[in-house]
């Protein structure tokens, strides 16, 4: 008899945003002359950079061609991209990444919810609360977790981020293994401070345990002082694997392209308290369980990094961070409190009632699609969370229709 992974029965009915996609749906079938506004999911509205366009072509002509036609490539991602996502993205910041640490892949989705793979079954894992959701459900699905009790999973350590602390949490009290931060947060748009990052880097340290630090949305940043790179911290690359991805930073969404560094100090550790890899480890998983990406998708990667590659790109962000701050003064104007929006891409409000009916009022009311709080965990009920990824045009017509239905 074939039986199931039972740990998929402690999941949540569906995953986050596909069910805000279901009654998005709903909505336009019932309402269709409604004009929808999509401020929930992060996904980017703008073309692909006519640098990035240019060289993705040229590359797809070459495999057109017998003479420059590549087969598989190198499962950990061709060395053009490696050595210039190590040049630009960490050893211009003072980081020290190798170029054979850095893992390129499909996406930081994927490499965050694969990692928990060569970790045991029996590590505690620590995670804020809101968190990507990502984080948690595949450790729910590993078998990490008690089951779902009144909105939390059992055996997993929330770390909570609140108005009071800034967003940013506290280190745990009891002793964790693997930790998940995100900064720039998702959801929240909270940053973090060297000084900050550096604690939680001493207490992995002291604690033989292992950060998983996503920066999907590091470029968003424009505060100089706050770290790009969990590896401008010292004793960092001991303990910590960073994320990154193409999807924010450059429109790649629907193009798929991103990468994970796992620096060869990295440790973990087996029962009997021997030490391990963690580089070693993720190299077998990724040459057995991944093929690499396409060609043409690496050179598209690669052109971020050129002259014209980086202006496009910093002024497509610039874009979204500027519809970021027109949704801030909105709310300034309306009265709500909020963080995020200035080094970040997301804003995250106080909805003053339960997240699910104010985006169902604002879906009835406005035709403007957020994103409940409650959605990333039990410290986001009470608050919605708007993503600047759309046009101007768009966010300022959003904001418009926000003025009239909330004020
Ligand atoms: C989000 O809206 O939180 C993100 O777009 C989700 C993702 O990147 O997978």
């Amino acid at each position: 008899m074939i039986t199931i992974n039972e740990h998929y029965l402690k999941l949540q009915a569906s995953y986050l945003f596909s069910d805000i996609a279901r009654r998005v749906t709903a909505f336009q079938k019932e309402k269709p002359t409604v004009d929808v506004i999509k401020l929930g999911i992060g996904d980017v509205t703008m073309g692909l950079c006519p640098a990035i366009v240019t060289a993705f072509q040229a590359a797809v002509v070459e495999m057109g061609n017998d003479a420059t036609f590549r087969g598989y490539g190198p499962e950990q991602g061709y060395p053009f991209l490696r050595e210039a996502i190590a040049a630009n993205d960490f050893h211009s910041r003072g980081a020290e990444v190798g170029v054979d640490e850095i893992f390129v892949s499909d996406g930081a989705k994927c490499d965050t919810g694969n990692i928990q793979e060569i970790f045991s079954g029996d590590s505690r894992i620590a995670i804020t609360d809101p968190v990507y959701p990502v984080y948690l459900d595949t450790n729910v699905m590993a078998g990490r977790t008690g089951d779902f009790v009144d909105g939390r999973y059992q055996g997993v350590v929330y770390l909570e981020s609140t108005r009071e602390n800034g967003y940013v949490p506290a280190l745990p009290r009891e002793k964790v293994d693997l930790i998940y931060l995100c900064f720039p947060n998702n959801p929240t748009g909270s940053t973090i401070s060297k000084a900050e990052l550096q604690t939680w880097v001493d207490y992995a340290r002291e604690n033989r345990a292992l950060i998983l630090f996503d920066a999907a949305y590091e470029a968003f940043l424009r505060d100089p002082s706050l770290p790009k790179s969990i590896f401008e911290l010292p004793g960092a690359r001991e303990v910590a694997i960073e994320f990154r991805s193409f999807s924010k930073s450059a429109g790649f969404t629907g193009v798929r392209c991103a990468y994970t560094v796992v620096p060869k100090e990295c440790t973990a550790y087996d029962q009997a308290g021997n030490r391990h890899s963690v580089h070693a480890l993720w190299h077998r998983r990724h040459s057995t369980k991944f093929n690499g990406v396409s060609y043409p998708v690496q050179r598209a990667a690669e052109a971020v990094y050129s002259a014209e590659g980086k202006s496009q790109t910093k002024a497509q962000i610039d874009s979204y961070l500027a519809n970021a701050e027109l949704i801030c003064t909105t709310l300034d104007q309306l009265g709500y409190s909020y963080t995020g929006g200035k080094n970040a891409p997301y804003v995250w409000i106080e909805a003053k009632m339960d997240s699910w009916q104010f985006f169902d009022m604002l879906l009835n009311q406005a035709g403007v699609v957020c994103t409940p709080g409650a959605g990333f965990g039990k410290c986001g009920q009470g608050y919605i969370r708007l993503s600047a990824f759309n046009s101007h045009d768009r966010v300022a017509e959003a904001m418009a229709r926000l003025k009239k239905s909330l004020s």
